[in-house]
């Protein structure tokens, strides 16, 4: 039985994470902890699921890893001064040195657990190469607070290192006069365009273009149950990962 404790259990996410935990005969819901709640409740679990905020999740890490305790993370917000700081944490939590490997601490963030919208980003990482042009439109519920989202964001920052690898620069663009954001944002030289509408839950476009041909990969998730295989494959399988910080979870489906 592997015990699960849950950070931010009341939230739309950890309440799902909490539901999904509940159903699954290996894995035992130990703790729910929300705002005003003791994290000691969460001394322990074999992991703890984080779907909190941006402005909470690094005071959550950084207790879960002095207490020992493996970590997924959900929680938006890890850009790469983000990602370096949770792992400048987890390194310097405590001396390990003296414990077996099984027993080191491991944290997993996962900027997307849904393994549609892995496998999307991954196809526009292989298909970037191929074409001259490539863009990104994200479509997202209008209660989203940050824009572009970290998919999107991530996805062109797979585009462009792999744009740069086969030696491609920038794709074609003429425009010399535009309303200021008509083109999007700029996330390492691959535009980002970012759409809020009422009644979307979260959706995502790379258009690739070429000659005489395009290339659409879409990825829609429809519901927050898109996200929970994926979080159950981290439960269950952070324990294997490396000790210390994983990023992404290529790693766990075999894309690495
Ligand atoms: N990685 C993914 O695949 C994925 C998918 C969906 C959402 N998210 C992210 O997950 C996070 C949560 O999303 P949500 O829609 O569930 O938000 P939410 O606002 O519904 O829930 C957040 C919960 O965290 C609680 N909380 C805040 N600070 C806390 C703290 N210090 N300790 C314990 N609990 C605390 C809040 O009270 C709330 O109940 C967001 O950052 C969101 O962007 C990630």
């Amino acid at each position: 039985m592997i015990k699960v404790g849950v950070l931010g259990a009341k939230g739309r996410m950890g309440s799902l994470v909490g539901q999904t935990v509940r159903a699954q005969a290996d894995l035992d819901l130990a703790a729910e902890v929300d705002v005003g709640d003791s994290r000691e409740a969460l001394t322990g679990c074999d992991v703890v699921v984080d779907f909190t905020s941006p402005a909470a999740v690094m005071e959550n890490l950084a207790w879960c890893v002095q207490a020992g305790l493996n970590v997924v993370i959900g929680t938006s917000g890890f850009d790469e001064a983000r990602i370096s700081e949770a792992r400048a944490l987890v390194d310097a939590a405590k001396d390990f040195s003296s414990v077996p490997p099984e027993q080191h601490v491991r944290v997993l963030v996962a900027p997307n657990f849904s393994v549609g919208a892995v496998l999307m980003m991954r196809f526009a990482e292989q298909a970037a190469r191929f074409f001259d042009s490539a863009e990104v439109v994200e479509l997202h519920h209008a209660a989203k607070v940050d824009a572009p989202s970290g998919t999107a964001a991530r996805t062109a920052a797979m585009i462009a290192s792999a744009r740069a690898a086969a030696g491609l620069g920038h794709g074609p663009d003429a425009t010399t006069t535009q309303l200021a954001g008509a083109r999007g944002a700029v996330v390492d030289g691959v535009h980002v365009h970012s759409v809020r509408l009422a009644g979307l839950v979260a959706h995502q476009e790379v258009l690739l273009g070429g000659h005489g041909e395009t290339l659409t990969i879409r990825h829609d998730s429809l519901d927050r149950a898109s996200f929970m295989p994926g979080v159950l494959i981290a439960v269950r399988g952070i324990a294997a990962l490396p000790p210390g910080l994983t990023v992404g979870l290529e790693g766990l489906l075999g894309l690495a």
